[in-house]
Parts: C-alpha cells; structure tokens; sequence
C-alpha cells in the first residue's frame, strides 16, 4: 500500500498494520508508487484527519487488496485507527461522509456503443466488464474500481491528458499525433469524442467495485 505523508509519518501504518496482519496473515508493505491500495483524496471514505477526508482506492483486484479493504472500512478497523494516539491525543477521526453527488446533467452519450469503445479502444489493459473479465493488464486499475473514484466522469472526459494515455491516443481533430518526446512502443489508440461521451454514458451504468463494507455506525 502507499500513504500521503500526513498519514505515513503519523505513525498510523506502525500501528495498525500489524494489528491487521495478526487477525488476517497478510502481511502490508508501504511503497512509494505502483501500490495496491492506495490512501489519499480519492475513493472510499475510511477515515479523516483534521476534518479532511481520507480516502481508498484499491487499484487491482488483488484478493488480499479487498481483505484489506474490508478491514479499514469495518467495525474493527475504524476502531483501530481511531484508538491510535499520539501524546494520549486521537490522531485521526470518523470518515467524512461526503453527500453522495447526484449528476444532475443527462449524459448525452450512448451506453451501448460505449461499451462497444470501451471493448475496442480500453479493453486491451483495463477490465472494463464481465465481458473482458479475464483479458485486461493485471496493474492497470478495471473501470468499475474507477468508478468508485468521486471525480470519476472528470478523469473519463479527460483521459487521454492522463499518463499512460497521452504516449499512445489519436483523438481526430483534437489530438492527432503523439508527443515526440514521448515516443511509445504501444499500438495507438484512436478514439473520437464522440466515443468518449459514449463511454462516460457506459461509465455510468457500472457498479462501482466493492472495496468493503459500508462503515456500521453505532
Ligand atoms: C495500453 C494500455 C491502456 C489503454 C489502451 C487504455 N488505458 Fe486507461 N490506463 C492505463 C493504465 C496503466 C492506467 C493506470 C495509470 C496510473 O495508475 O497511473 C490507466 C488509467 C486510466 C484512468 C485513470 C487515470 C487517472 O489518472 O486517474 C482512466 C480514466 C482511464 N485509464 C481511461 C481509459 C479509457 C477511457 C481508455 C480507452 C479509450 C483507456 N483508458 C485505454 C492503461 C491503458
């Protein structure tokens, strides 16, 4: 797993992660990049400090990601992270619960064909369904666990400025030759935006991964 800095050099992870290796026998190593489970803005509110949110995001489907998932998001878990103390001084809080954003605006692309792009143009390194569930690259993240990500339509919209994307996508009349200084072994992707509007409508309709239990408040 990776951590930001408020919550790395806290102590937290010294603490917790043993108490979660003990009752689970998965062992959690801290990395810099490239990690698992991810903690920071983004997805499943676990716990906030200051009042900030922090969030996970599993970026594979690994089983041992999940179980670690569902621990921080339990009972147990939250209980963990809040009996850790500084000084005597609680450190860390209850997850800020963030009303969930309904998207008011009709999104004005056509599902099916989504999935059809999505297949055809995504499907070769993300998961993006049932109905590429074994193909996909293992560490690219499956589009129902960026689904769970809050600003999720954003990063649809805009995905070929993400890295990897820019080294290998042709949007005609947008983008219509790579970055020299990027010069990629990957075989291009074409895409139009009409295309990504479809795809953001087959987004939509994808239940967010399950990345644990809700939190049971008492
Ligand atoms: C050649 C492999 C490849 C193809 C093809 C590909 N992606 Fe990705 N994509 C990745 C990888 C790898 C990541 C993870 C990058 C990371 O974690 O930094 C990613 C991440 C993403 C993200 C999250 C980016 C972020 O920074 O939050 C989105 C959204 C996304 N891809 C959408 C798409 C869409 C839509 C398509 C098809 C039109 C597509 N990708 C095609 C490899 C690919």
């Amino acid at each position: 797993m990776s951590a930001p800095p408020e919550v790395s050099d806290s102590g937290l992870l010294a603490f917790m992660l043993p108490r979660f290796a003990l009752k689970h026998g998965v062992r959690v190593t801290v990395v810099e990049s490239d990690a698992e489970a991810v903690l920071g803005e983004a997805g499943v509110p676990v716990f906030a400090k200051e009042g900030v949110g922090v969030g996970l995001v599993l970026t594979t489907d690994s089983p041992h990601g999940e179980t670690f998932a569902a621990w921080l998001t339990s009972d147990i878990g939250l209980r963990t992270v809040l009996s850790f103390k500084v000084d005597g001084d609680s450190v860390f809080s209850e997850p800020v619960v963030v009303q969930e954003e309904v998207a008011e605006v009709a999104l004005s692309g056509d599902a099916r064909r989504g999935q059809d792009a999505s297949l055809r143009a995504c499907g070769r390194c993300h998961v993006i369904g049932e109905i590429n569930r074994m193909a996909g690259i293992g560490s690219t993240p499956s589009f129902a666990v960026l689904r769970t990500m809050g600003d999720w339509q954003e990063r649809f919209e805009i995905f070929y400025v993400l890295n990897p994307h820019p080294s290998f996508t042709i949007i005609p009349e947008v983008i219509e030759e790579f970055d020299e200084t990027r010069p990629s072994p990957i075989a291009p992707v074409t895409v139009t935006l009409e295309e990504i509007e479809d795809i953001v409508a087959y987004v939509a309709g994808i239940d967010p991964a399950d990345l644990g239990a809700p939190i049971a408040h008492q």
